[in-house]
């Protein structure tokens, strides 16, 4: 696989200065090194810097940084949608407001293609909340609402191919604002949460999933919000929130969409590197994308795709 590293150092989608650090920790922890010794090319196409915004407001007095979370969202929808085709995307966040623009670059290539857009959001939150119902105004809650073509994105560019809620998978969930939760409740949206994982293991949900992918021969982005993973083994983010996923939880997602080879772009959100211990969540997170793309401790028989 060719692929191409975007580096997007957004801070203003929270208030918790260090996600502009995200790309160089990335880079410090080897994730180039960890793609060649796969047997990959890799392009890294440096951080993006988009114009400063143009002081576009709006209704909800809560939202900060609007703006600059435009100005972001056009540049990564404009470099995702051109990496589109020469390679597999990789954005370097940055917090997860980044995602605003790395879906709309990647579903506007799917709609060129002619190909069904798929997402896979692997996060602690829903990020389902649109910029007129945020409390916090932190737009790093929304980039999924966005992605569904919901209203309330007033002075946002149109979503350019809304995803249909079935083609959009959630795991790792285990916090949801009210107004996200009866949005959500309104949607085909697949909801995998935490007590989803507990009753069923994520094996059988995924597969689910990543067979529909296949069956409908669909593009699929990977969005990894540090936070999918618990605290204890993930430190570096500034939205904890006990009982995530495991270590080993995590690499048998990444080993099966590895499998799957339907995975088509990645998001790599809201990593703090102010917020880590030595590196250890940076690491844990290149070693995971390492997993995504085929390494494995010992070659077996698997499902076939
Ligand atoms: N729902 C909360 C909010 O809107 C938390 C969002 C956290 N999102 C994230 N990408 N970490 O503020
Ligand atoms: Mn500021
Ligand atoms: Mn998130
Ligand atoms: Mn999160």
């Amino acid at each position: 696989t060719h692929c191409i590293l975007i580096g997007a150092p957004v801070d203003e989608g929270q208030r918790r200065p260090g996600c502009l650090m995200g790309p160089a920790a990335y880079r410090v922890a080897g994730l180039a090194s960890t793609l060649i010794d796969l047997g990959h090319t890799v392009e890294d196409r440096g951080d993006l810097s988009p114009a400063p915004g143009r002081g576009q407001a709006c209704a909800n007095p809560a939202v900060h940084h609007l703006p600059e979370i435009i100005a972001w969202t056009e540049a990564l929808r404009a470099s995702g949608c051109s990496a589109m085709e020469e390679g597999m995307p990789i954005f370097l966040g940055g917090d997860h407001a980044l995602a605003l623009g790395s879906l709309a670059g990647v579903a506007a290539h799917a709609r060129a293609a002619g190909r069904p857009q798929f997402v896979l959001w692997l996060d602690a939150h829903s990020d389902f909340h649109t910029v007129e119902t945020t409390t916090s105004g932190n737009l790093h809650g929304t980039p999924l609402a966005y992605a569904s073509g919901r209203a309330g994105f007033d002075p946002f560019p149109a979503f350019p191919a809304p995803i249909p809620g079935r083609n959009i998978c959630m795991f790792g969930i285990r916090s949801v604002d009210s107004a996200e939760s009866a949005a959500l409740r309104e949607t085909e949206i697949i909801v995998n949460d935490m007590r989803v994982l507990d009753e069923r293991g994520i094996v059988a949900p995924l597969r689910e999933f990543l067979d529909r992918v296949q069956a409908e021969n669909g593009m699929l982005h990977v969005s990894l919000d540090v936070d999918f993973l618990d605290p204890s083994i993930a430190p570096a983010v500034g939205t904890t929130v006990p009982g995530g996923t495991t270590f080993r939880e995590a690499h048998l997602v990444c080993e099966l969409l590895h499998e799957s080879g339907l995975m088509t772009s990645l998001d790599l959100v809201e990593l703090n590197p102010f917020l880590d211990e030595r590196g250890r969540t940076a690491k844990l997170m290149v070693d995971l994308v390492g997993s995504l793309m085929g390494r494995k401790v010992f070659d077996r028989p698997t499902h076939s795709y």
